[in-house]
């Protein structure tokens, strides 16, 4: 047996176990919905698709969101160098949190649903994930103490939290007969508030990441510099207006989609930075390549790249119109919150739980296998949903388009491709995810043994 440290489970280190723990489930739910992409019927009686998706999406969704806080609240308390301000409240959101993803997941189960794209579930349900997130809030306000001089991390985890209960209570306006009675209206807030609130947890997870580099190159000159400050600026930025190509297909305002087409350029800023440090970074990872957290940051700037020009092309007009409803939204749905936020998530993860009761180095071996199969499978994954999405907008848009189920059968070789690599993901994920979930789990049952 592996011997035992006295680095204990604490409420920040259980908001990612347990979003760990989700990650796990999602990642099954995806493999079955895959399946269902090929075969139908498979499951149809019980877990048709329809109940499938949102129990996938939702897991998937509270790992990044209870990811993004355990990450804010650890980093808050190691840079404040003592506790957050009401660890009280930290439980109290905590329990909510938790009480309130199981009755989720248990309503779709029983196909109890009314919500509406991501947020499938009964509307009602939405009121507790509000209330725990102003107790976020509160705590992390009253942590603070002052906002003058501090790093672009705190701005960022600021903005993040204060965004992200604002575009999660704009996704409930649909709620009220003014806004659910004019169609046009609905779905542009819709949409906007999607859009938006990715850009909230980002914030979130790369103000987290910008402080776990600064912790790794122990330059703690970053959080303060001009371009972190700019960088955070082009985020604030693109949080509000570059939605607007989530609606380019709606008669909406013709200036909303010009202002969103320019801000959504602001973009290849980002982008160009990412090339231009990337020789850097080849530098460095010879020299951290050994450091689990470092070697997923490095996968996530990869795939910020990937995902960047994909976003890139979509925000085009011209090529929006044929993107819009097609496998490739989900190309960069999935690229995004599995390259970008789960690897991010994935490095805060390893930071901050490697060492709790059992080091992490005892799995060294398994981890570095899952690393690589996951990243190597994720790329063909990405490629074989961009492909089908091509394939379909090609008949959306012909003229004189083929029967549906012609197309589908086009389709089906990069299903098949899709669900392989899926499922090889998965098995690269498990690999990662099975020392940091099984070291947190002997430490609870052990935590009465050590002092
Ligand atoms: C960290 C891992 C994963 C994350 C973060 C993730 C994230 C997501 C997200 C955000 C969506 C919604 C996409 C949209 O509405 O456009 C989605 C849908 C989906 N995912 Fe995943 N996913 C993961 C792993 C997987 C795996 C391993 C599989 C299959 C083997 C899978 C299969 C699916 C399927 C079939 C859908 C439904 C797409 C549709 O509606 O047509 N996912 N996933």
């Amino acid at each position: 047996m592996e011997p035992l440290n006295n680095k204990q489970l604490s409420t920040p280190k259980l908001y990612l176990l347990t979003g760990l723990i989700l990650l796990a489930v999602g990642l099954l739910f995806g493999i079955s919905g895959a399946i269902q992409y090929l075969v139908p019927d498979y499951l149809k009686e019980h877990f048709s698709f329809e109940k499938i998706r949102p129990l996938h999406v939702t897991s998937i969704l509270f790992w990044i969101i209870l990811g993004s806080t355990g990450g804010v609240v650890s980093y808050l308390q190691q840079y404040n160098n003592q506790k957050i301000k009401y660890p009280f409240l930290l439980k109290i959101q905590y329990l909510i949190f938790s009480i309130t993803i199981l009755t989720i997941l248990i309503a779709y189960i029983f196909g109890f649903f009314g919500g509406r794209e991501y947020w499938e579930f009964p509307p009602i349900l939405a009121l507790p994930i509000a209330i725990g997130w102003i107790l976020f809030i509160i705590n992390f306000i009253s942590s603070v103490n002052s906002f003058r001089n501090q790093p672009v991390y705190i701005w960022m985890w600021m903005t993040g939290l204060v965004f992200f209960l604002f575009t999660f209570i704009e996704s409930y306006l649909w709620i009220f007969p003014y806004f659910k009675n004019n169609i046009i209206n609905d779905m542009t807030i819709q949409w906007k508030s999607a859009g938006s609130m990715v850009g909230a947890w980002n914030m979130l997870i790369y103000g987290s990441s910008i402080f776990l580099m600064e912790k790794i190159s122990s330059n703690k000159k970053h959080g303060h510099s001009i371009v972190a400050f700019a960088l955070y600026f082009t985020g604030l930025f693109n949080l509000l207006f570059n939605w607007g190509h989530h609606i380019y297909t709606l008669p909406t305002y013709q200036y909303i989609k010009h202002i969103s087409y320019a801000v959504s350029m602001t973009e290849i800023i980002l982008f160009s930075r990412i090339i231009w440090l990337w020789k850097d970074s080849v530098t460095t990872a010879k020299k951290h390549f050994h450091y689990a957290a470092y070697r997923f940051l490095l996968a996530a700037d990869l795939w910020i790249f990937l995902t960047l020009l994909l976003a890139i092309l979509m925000s085009i007009p011209a090529i929006n119109i044929y993107t819009h409803g097609t496998h490739i939204t989900v190309a960069h749905a999935m690229g995004s919150t599995i390259g970008i936020n789960s690897f991010l998530l994935l490095a805060i993860c390893f930071d901050i739980l490697h060492d709790t009761c059992i080091p992490i180095a005892v799995n060294i071996k398994w981890l570095n296998r899952g690393y690589w199969i996951t990243n190597i499978s994720l790329f063909i994954f990405w490629i074989s949903l961009i492909i089908a999405g091509i394939l379909k907008a090609k008949w959306q848009m012909s003229a004189s388009p083929e029967p549906f189920s012609v197309m589908m059968l086009q389709l089906r070789p990069f299903f098949g491709l899709f669900f392989i690599a899926g499922t090889i993901m998965s098995i690269g994920f498990y690999l990662i995810l099975y020392p940091l979930i099984k070291n947190q789990i002997v430490c609870y049952i052990n935590q009465s043994k050590i002092k």
